[in-house]
C-alpha cells in the first residue's frame, strides 16, 4: 500500500472535523520527516485561524499511533510525519509477498482503445512516429497490467489521393521489382521517385488520378496492386516494432481504409443530426467553441468538394466504432502535438453527433518534437529528416561497442545482446523520461551514460541486483522478517512502498517521465543503501532483510522499466 495515501487516509478525516469541510491533506515526501502536510497553511486564512493551531488539532484528531513514530507541528504549521519502524517493516514485508507489488488492478476495468504509431503505408517512419510509438506503446502494457482491455490501434495511413501515383509506379516498375525494393525497406526512395515522376510527367498524373478513380471504385487489378504496398509496407513496419521491443503485431493495424464502408453512413447521419453545413463546396461541422484567429469558426471538413471523404471523416467514423462496436469508454490517440487541434474538432464533432458521450471520454496524448543536438528538428547529414530504422541501428551499434569497451571479455553474441538492450532501451529511455508536452534533444552521450537518469543506469542497477544473488547463491526469502535499522535501509523502504502511488498517478495523466523519475529516484535509494548496508557480509537475520529490500528493487525496478517497454539483462 502505497504510504503516501495512508497518511492521506488517516488525516482527511481529522482535517474534515477540524475545517468542517472535506480537505486534501497533501501528504508529500519531506526533507524534514519522512512526510509532510502543509494542508493547515492553506486553510488559515479560510478559517481565520492561525496554522499551528489548526496543525495542533489535526494531530489530536487523527489515528497515527500504530502508523508514525513521530507526528509532530513544525515551522509556521506544517505537519511533520515519521513513520514507524515496525509499520514501515510491516508493510515491505506485505510487498515482499505480493506478486503486484502494492499495485491494485483496477476496481472499475475499462476498455481503452490506445491509438499510436500511425505509421503511413509506402513512407518511411520518422521520427515523430517513434515518439508515438514508444509512449503508446507504453500506455498500453501500463493499462493492461492495470486489468484494462486494452485495444491497440495502429491507424496506418493506407488511404487517399497519394495512392494513385504510388500504384501507378508500382505498375511501371513491375510487382517482382517492386516487392524487392519495398521489402529492402526502401520505403522512401519509393515514394520519391513516384513523387518525381508525379511532378514531372503529365502522362503519370493522369494516369495516377484515373488509378484514384479505380481505387476508390473497386476495380480488383488495382486493389490487388494496393494490396501489395499495403503488405510490403506492414511487413516493414512490423520489423521495426521488433526491433523496437515494441508489442503492436499484424493484428492491430486498423488501417484507414477500414473505415471506408463507414464514411458515408457517418455523413449520413451527421446530415440527419442536423450538424452539416456547406462551405466552399465541402460539407462541414462547425463544432462550437472553436474560432480561427480571424475569430471566423473553424470547420471539420468531413466530404470535400469532390465528394471525397479525407482525414477528418476517418477519424470520426473511427471513433464511431470505437465507443459504438468496440465498447471503449477511454479512447486515446498518441500522436504529435501538432494535430491537436485536428482531436479537439474531431472530438467536439463525435460528441455532437453521440459518438462520444460519457463514460466514454478521448484524450489527445500529444507530444513535442525530438531536437538534433543544435535544437532544431532533427535531421540527417544531408538535411532530411532521419530514418527511425537508421537512429534505432546507431544507438544499437553504439551501445554495443561500449559494451565491449567496458567489458572485454563479453562473448559475440553477449555483446550484441546487451548492445541491442541497452541501445534500443536508451532510446526508448530518453523519449519517456522526457516531459512529453515538451521538445527533447537527442544527445547520444547523455542517453547512454551509466550514470545519470538514463536507461543503461537502470539496466545496470538491475544487474548489479542480480549480481548479488548470483554471489550469495541463494534468492531470498520472501518471508524474511524486515528490520530497518540504517537511514538508508528506511529511505530505500519508503521508495519501494512508493512504486504503487506513481503507477496510479501515471495511468491518469500518461506523463511517464514521471515513471522514470520515480524508477531514478528508486535505484539511486538502492545505491546509497548498497554503499551503507553490508548485504553478504551481514548475518542471520539482517542479511535475509537486506536480501529482501534488494529482491524486492530488483523486482520493482524489473517491473516498471518492463512498463516502459525496456528490457532489463541480467548481466551488463
Ligand atoms: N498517419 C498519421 C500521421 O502520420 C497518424 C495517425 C494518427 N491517428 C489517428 N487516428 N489520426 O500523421
Amino acid at each position: 500500500m502505497d504510504l503516501e495515501k495512508l497518511l492521506t487516509d488517516r488525516l482527511a478525516p481529522a482535517f474534515e472535523k477540524v475545517a468542517g469541510l472535506p480537505v486534501d491533506p497533501v501528504v508529500r515526501r519531506s526533507q524534514r520527516a519522512d512526510f509532510q502536510s502543509d494542508a493547515a497553511l492553506a486553510l488559515a486564512r479560510r478559517l481565520g485561524r492561525p496554522p499551528r493551531s489548526i496543525a495542533a488539532e489535526v494531530l489530536d484528531r487523527a489515528e497515527l499511533g500504530d502508523l508514525c513514530a513521530v507526528a509532530e507541528v513544525s515551522g509556521p504549521g506544517f505537519l511533520n510525519l515519521t513513520v514507524a519502524d515496525r509499520a514501515l517493516g510491516g508493510l515491505v514485508a506485505a510487498l515482499a509477498t505480493d506478486p503486484r507489488l502494492g499495485v491494485p488492478v483496477a476496481a472499475e476495468p475499462e476498455t481503452v482503445v490506445v491509438d499510436y504509431s500511425g505509421p503511413n503505408v509506402a513512407k518511411e517512419m520518422h521520427v515523430g512516429h517513434l515518439r508515438s510509438t514508444v509512449i503508446g506503446d507504453a500506455a498500453a502494457r501500463l493499462l493492461e497490467w492495470l486489468g484494462h482491455r486494452v485495444v491497440r490501434a495502429n491507424h496506418l495511413g493506407d488511404w487517399g489521393t497519394p495512392f494513385g501515383m504510388l500504384i501507378e509506379h508500382l505498375a511501371d516498375l513491375g510487382e517482382a521489382e517492386a516487392a524487392q525494393e519495398l521489402s529492402m525497406g526502401d520505403l522512401d526512395a519509393f515514394y520519391k521517385a513516384a513523387r518525381a515522376k508525379f511532378d514531372a510527367d503529365e502522362a503519370f498524373r493522369e494516369r495516377s488520378r484515373q488509378r484514384v478513380v479505380a481505387l476508390q471504385g473497386g476495380d480488383e487489378a488495382t486493389l490487388r496492386l494496393w494490396r501489395l504496398l499495403v503488405e510490403q509496407s506492414e511487413r516493414y513496419f512490423l520489423a521495426v516494432y521488433e526491433l523496437l521491443d515494441v508489442t503492436l503485431t499484424a493484428r492491430d493495424f486498423q488501417g484507414e481504409s477500414s473505415y471506408n464502408d463507414l464514411l458515408a453512413p457517418v455523413v449520413a447521419d451527421l446530415d440527419r443530426a442536423g450538424l452539416l453545413r456547406e462551405s466552399d463546396g465541402a460539407a462541414c461541422v462547425f463544432p462550437p467553441g472553436f474560432a480561427g484567429r480571424d475569430g471566423e469558426p473553424l470547420p471539420l471538413i468531413v466530404r470535400k468538394s469532390d465528394g471525397g471523404y479525407g482525414y477528418p471523416a476517418t477519424d470520426l467514423a473511427a471513433i464511431r466504432h470505437r465507443t459504438g462496436s468496440v465498447g471503449a469508454t477511454r479512447l486515446l490517440y498518441v500522436v504529435g502535438l501538432p494535430q491537436r487541434r485536428h482531436f479537439e474538432l474531431v472530438y467536439a464533432a463525435a460528441a455532437q453527433a453521440g459518438w462520444l458521450v460519457p463514460p466514454a471520454r478521448a484524450e489527445h496524448v500529444g507530444f513535442g518534437s525530438i531536437l538534433g543536438s543544435d535544437g532544431r528538428m532533427l535531421r540527417s547529414r544531408s538535411g532530411e529528416s532521419v530514418k527511425l530504422v537508421a537512429l534505432l541501428e546507431e544507438a544499437v551499434a553504439r551501445a554495443t561497442w561500449l559494451a565491449r569497451e567496458r567489458n572485454p571479455d563479453l562473448g559475440e553474441a553477449e555483446a550484441a545482446e546487451v548492445g541491442r538492450a541497452v541501445g534500443i532501451g536508451a532510446i526508448k529511455y530518453a523519449d519517456l523520461s522526457s516531459d512529453r508536452h515538451k521538445d527533447y534533444v537527442l544527445d547520444w552521450e547523455r542517453m547512454l551514460a551509466l550514470d545519470g537518469n538514463t536507461a543503461p543506469y537502470l539496466q545496470y542497477a538491475y544487474s548489479r541486483i542480480r549480481s548479488i544473488f548470483r554471489r550469495a547463491g541463494t534468492a531470498a526469502r520472501p518471508d524474511a522478517a524486515i528490520s530497518l535499522v540504517e537511514p538508508a535501509e528506511r529511505a530505500l523502504a519508503i521508495e519501494l512502498l512508493g512504486f504503487s502511488g506513481v503507477v496510479a498517478e501515471v495511468a491518469r495523466s500518461l506523463d511517464f517521465h514521471q515513471l522514470a523519475a520515480y524508477l531514478y529516484r528508486l535505484a539511486a535509494a538502492f545505491s546509497a543503501f548498497y554503499e551503507r548496508c553490508p548485504v553478504l557480509r551481514a548475518g542471520g537475520e539482517l542479511r535475509e532483510s537486506r536480501l529482501l529490500l534488494c529482491d524486492l528493487t530488483a523486482r520493482v525496478l524489473r517491473q516498471g522499466l518492463y512498463l516502459l517497454g525496456i528490457r532489463t539483462p541480467e548481466r551488463l
